[in-house]
């Protein structure tokens, strides 16, 4: 077991037997979270990649059973912000320090070319990396976003596992979300993708698949975090991803691929209230705070007990930053591109 530890951290590299054995056992999960910890430290350091979050419209034609955006929950009110409200938001990140925001939606096809990139032009303008997280498109729309000014895109894989995918993602094709990242990686894109931990169904075995996946598309960026069941989803009643097991997954994926950027997600602070900066002190160098003002922060509820509902920008930027700071962490200045200082051999 430590023998697999050890070789995790000098080499970067295990096989699918070393990561389930890894997984299965418990006993040794603090030497995981610290060798993480250290890979994490020497190569991409002790900055923190702050990315303000704006999510502009809880409106999805997607259905998986999982979400509690998925079109046929109706006891979400949906909303779509406007796109001087969008572009204020960002703005207002930018004032407050933030060098990237994020822009996440349901797959809202109001949303088309020719708005999201007037968008895009006009958050540009004001010296931001821009992350895209709005779900599938084509060739053709990702290709314009780019060109629009978008610099990385968020789309995970959710589960490698096909046929767990396509049964929890009604008419969603495995294939097409592989076609997606490809497209994207192909256009220059830094490549976001990541899982979720904990679905029913899913095996230790395909959640080593999962971090053998991430790295076999080299991967830009991970974020992993628990399946949340939301009441108003027809997974209700399922049991849930656990933290302990979550922030291991996240801890393998660190020691895996050394110098991506890796968030603290906002999930794993839902089910433990010091979750990310846990997730922190165990591989991950990202968070993603909210910068969306007002009640749309709650309506954006793909799982319940979502924290920060009831804060604003300004409040979540102070909270978190102190946070960061009180774990002797500092704040990244810059846009926070992956480093990439690990070539394969
Ligand atoms: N619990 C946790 N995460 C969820 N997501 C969607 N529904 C849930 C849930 N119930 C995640 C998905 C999606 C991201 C935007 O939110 O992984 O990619
Ligand atoms: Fe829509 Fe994404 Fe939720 Fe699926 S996970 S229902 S695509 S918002
Ligand atoms: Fe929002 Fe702490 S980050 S309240």
């Amino acid at each position: 077991m430590l023998d697999v530890i050890k070789k995790a951290e000098e080499t970067h590299s295990l096989n699918k037997d070393e990561l389930v054995l890894l997984l299965k056992e418990d006993k040794f999960d603090k030497e995981i979270f610290e060798a993480a910890d250290r890979v994490r430290k020497k190569y991409v350091g002790d900055e923190v990649h702050l990315r303000g979050l704006i999510e502009f419209s809880n409106i999805c034609k997607q259905n998986c059973l999982y979400c509690g955006l998925r079109r046929d929950n109706k006891n979400v009110e949906r909303y779509r912000l406007s796109e001087e409200q969008i572009i204020n938001f960002a703005k207002n990140a930018r004032n407050l320090g933030y060098r990237t925001v994020v822009l996440q939606s349901g797959e809202d096809d109001y949303f088309n070319v020719d708005r999201m990139t007037r968008i895009l032009r006009a958050i540009k303008e004001l010296d931001l990396a821009i992350t895209l997280s709005i779900g599938e498109k084509s060739y053709e729309e990702y290709k314009a976003y780019k060109e629009a000014g978008a610099n990385r895109y968020l789309l995970r894989i959710e589960t490698t596992d096909k046929g767990l995918y396509e049964k929890l993602d009604p008419n969603m094709s495995h294939e097409n979300r592989k076609r997606c990242l490809m497209d994207l990686k192909k256009l220059g894109y830094e490549v976001g993708t990541g899982c979720l931990v904990g679905l029913p169904g899913q095996t230790l075995e395909s959640l080593a698949d999962d971090i053998l996946f991430f790295k076999e598309i080299d991967a830009d960026m991970i974020g992993v975090g628990p399946f949340i069941p939301n009441p108003d989803t027809p997974l209700k009643d399922e049991k849930g991803g656990t933290f302990e097991l979550s922030l291991k997954v996240m801890a393998l994926t660190r020691l895996l691929l050394p110098d991506i950027n890796i968030p603290a997600t906002t999930a794993m602070e839902t089910l433990n209230k010091n979750g990310r900066l846990i997730a922190l002190q165990s591989g991950a160098n990202v968070v993603m705070p909210n910068v969306t003002e007002g009640e749309y922060r709650k309506l954006y509820a793909l799982y319940p007990g979502k924290i920060c509902v009831n804060d604003t920008p300004a409040h979540c930027f102070g909270c978190i930053s102190g946070k960061i700071n009180s774990i002797g962490r500092p704040i990244s200045k810059d846009y926070g591109y992956r480093k990439k200082i690990f070539e394969k051999a």
